[in-house]
């Protein structure tokens, strides 16, 4: 992950938050992985393919956030992996 070099491991079925959150990695949220807030958003650099699919919901949903105009941005809340991707997040910082 860009820019802070962090690394951690995402479970099959697991979205990026939700691994974040589990190996001690604040990651920044208000609905705590809801889909209400949009604070989550991420920048995809590398591995696109191996992010699932960017459903409507999350799509409107980031549509309506401040990264709107850049298409290499999904919600870290919804996006689950199939394999390496490197995404750049402002403010996502080792906690534990
Ligand atoms: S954590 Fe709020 S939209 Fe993803």
């Amino acid at each position: 992950m860009l820019p802070s070099d962090t690394e951690f491991d995402v479970a099959d079925g697991e979205s990026v938050f939700e691994a974040a959150r589990r190996q001690g990695v604040r990651w920044p949220s208000i609905c705590q992985g809801d889909m209400e807030c949009g604070i989550c958003h991420m920048q995809v650099h590398d591995g696109a393919e191996n992010l699932s699919a960017c459903s409507n919901a999350e799509a409107d949903r980031i549509a309506q956030g401040l990264k709107a105009s850049d298409p290499a941005t999904r919600l870290a809340c919804q996006a689950r992996l199939s394999g390496p991707v490197t995404v750049l997040r402002k403010g996502v910082r080792q906690i534990t």
